[in-house]
């Protein structure tokens, strides 16, 4: 299969003073599409900054980059926009809906700033795909927190991304929702071909991906395929 993101020796460090961050020190990964790869470790290990390096929200010290047949390190910051573009999408801990506008609106706003034109039947079919058919005209404070990261799933699927990126999406849902955000993020992976790359804290959530990384230092330390054959035969 081919790879969609294929990272080596990836570095990011941080200038504090005249002390060096290394929050990521080294980093193999390559991703294919249809592929659902949890990213777990310590607070502090560096999951969220090596998610933002692969998605191109962060350009790494050193090493290469290729994400979605496009080279990226060295690029600069309008460079990066451009390789994000309807390339890929994201989903937030904090769901990041804007208020004022309903469910159907909310997924719309990122065909409008990519200056597309948005499709009503479109929308129809990515809240259909995340449950929510029934709430296209609700505000965001009307619904429960799992509904409001479905509206954001269905958002991010809505510009037809090939990536998706998630830093802890459940975060601030209860054990029973977040499941149920993992089952989705799952099946989406699968029916839309979509490379999906999640962090989380929770060890039992993250073993639901196809793939799990673990992370420690700024450095891979483990690399686990809960649902394969091998994984199975574990006691
Ligand atoms: N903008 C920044 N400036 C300096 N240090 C940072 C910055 N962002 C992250 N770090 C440091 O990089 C390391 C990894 O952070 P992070 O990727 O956020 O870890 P995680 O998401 O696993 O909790 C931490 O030591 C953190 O303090
Ligand atoms: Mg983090």
């Amino acid at each position: 299969m081919e790879p969609i993101i294929s990272a080596r020796g990836i570095k990011r460090y941080y200038k504090r003073g005249s002390e060096t961050v290394k929050a990521l020190d080294g980093v193999d990964l390559t991703i294919s599409s249809g592929e659902m790869v949890a990213l777990l470790g310590p607070s502090g290990s560096g999951k969220t900054t090596l998610l933002n390096v692969l998605s191109c929200l962060d350009a790494p010290t050193d090493g290469t980059l290729v994400v979605a047949g496009k080279s990226v390190a060295g690029l600069k910051e309008e460079a990066l926009v451009e390789v994000r573009r309807g390339v890929l999408g994201f989903v937030f801990q904090q769901f990041h809906l804007l208020p004022t506008l309903n469910v159907a609106e909310n997924v719309e706003l990122p065909l409008l700033f990519l200056g597309l034109k948005p499709d009503r039947r479109r929308t129809d079919e990515v809240l259909a795909m995340v449950g929510l058919s029934d709430r296209k005209t609700h505000l965001p404070r009307e619904l429960s927190g799992g509904q409001m990261q479905r509206v954001a799933i269905a958002r991010a699927l809505n510009i037809d991304a090939k990536i998706l990126v998630a830093d802890e999406p459940t975060g601030n849902l209860d054990k029973v929702t977040g499941e149920q955000i993992f089952q989705l993020f799952k099946k989406l992976a699968k029916e839309n071909d979509l490379a999906l790359l999640i962090t989380t804290h929770n060890t039992a959530f993250g073993y639901k991906a196809d793939r799990v990384i673990t992370m420690e230092d700024g450095r891979i330390v483990k690399e686990e395929h809960p649902g394969s054959a091998q994984a199975s035969l574990r006691p």
